[in-house]
């Protein structure tokens, strides 16, 4: 897979999976031992600091660097239990009177003050946050679908529009793949869902309960969860490896679900 550093991970559906494999490939990434930053960017409606159970460490947000109100190290939290990681929240409304054209700047900061390898902007999915991200930060998108077809069709939507701003790689990641249905024939298949939406597949996660319940707890998904080898085989695609679609995740088999 073409490599890139910056991944904006997007979607104009909402509920999808954009945060879950935001975080999960993020700390996948971290696992491999490379240093990785996950921004939140889903300004006014912040969500990873709970999901990684680090909401009373945060001290400033990605508003505070943007409005210079801070330096951007004190904006960058530790992960426990993952050391290569660290962690951006989004502030709970923009700060007045900052035009949104500092955010790339913001961002160009953060990471330079956790001397990432990898950021991962996790994102709405729409709006002009997006478009300032993919204009002047991102170097490859994350596009999520799940088998829903107004899913599919969204990132398809997203995949053009993103495109339009700034012709960036995107990747397609299906999220909450149901692969007992798809071979049932209930919903789509894999390969109905990367021929509709027009985009090169980075990975599959599956329909994974485990994932859930690791948000509800505050705590990164098990590595060897289904979803967690997932999330695994993707960062090792980022980082140029050649990974199987379903590499061990047992049972599952790509022919069956396509
Ligand atoms: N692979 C999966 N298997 C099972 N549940 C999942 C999976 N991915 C995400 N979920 C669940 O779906 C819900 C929505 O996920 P998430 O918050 O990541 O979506 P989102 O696209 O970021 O939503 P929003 O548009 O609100 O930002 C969460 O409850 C999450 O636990
Ligand atoms: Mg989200």
């Amino acid at each position: 897979m073409e490599q890139f550093h910056r991944v904006i991970v997007s979607s104009a559906k909402g509920g999808i999976g954009k945060s879950t494999t935001a975080l999960g490939t993020a700390a996948a990434l971290a696992s491999l031992g490379h240093r990785t930053l996950l921004v939140d960017c889903d300004v006014g409606n912040r969500c990873l600091d709970l999901m990684l159970g680090v909401e009373d460490r945060i001290l400033c947000d990605l508003g505070d660097v943007a409005a210079e109100r801070c330096e951007p190290s004190a904006a960058v939290t530790a992960v426990p239990g993952r050391e290569a990681l660290r962690f951006c929240a989004a502030p709970y409304a923009w700060p007045e009177g900052v035009p949104i054209e500092r955010l790339p700047a913001a961002l160009d900061k953060l990471a330079e003050a956790s001397g990432a390898e990898f950021v991962f902007c996790d994102t709405a999915g729409s709006g002009e946050t997006v478009r300032r991200i993919v204009s002047d930060f991102a170097d490859g998108a994350f596009i999520l679908s799940t088998q829903q077809p107004a899913s599919i069709r969204s990132a398809e939507r997203t995949a053009q529009l993103l495109t339009s701003i700034r012709p960036i790689p995107c990747r397609l990641v299906i999220s909450c793949f149901d692969d007992r249905a798809a071979r049932r024939g209930k919903r789509a298949g894999l390969l109905e869902i990367i021929d509709r939406t027009h985009v090169r597949t980075a990975g599959v996660v599956p329909l994974d309960p485990v994932l859930m319940l690791a948000q509800e707890e505050g705590r990164i998904p098990d590595a060897d969860s289904r979803a967690g080898i997932a999330f695994r085989n993707i960062a090792r695609r980022l980082l140029g490896e050649d990974v199987r679609l379903f590499e061990g995740m047992g049972a599952l088999r790509a022919r069956r679900v396509l």
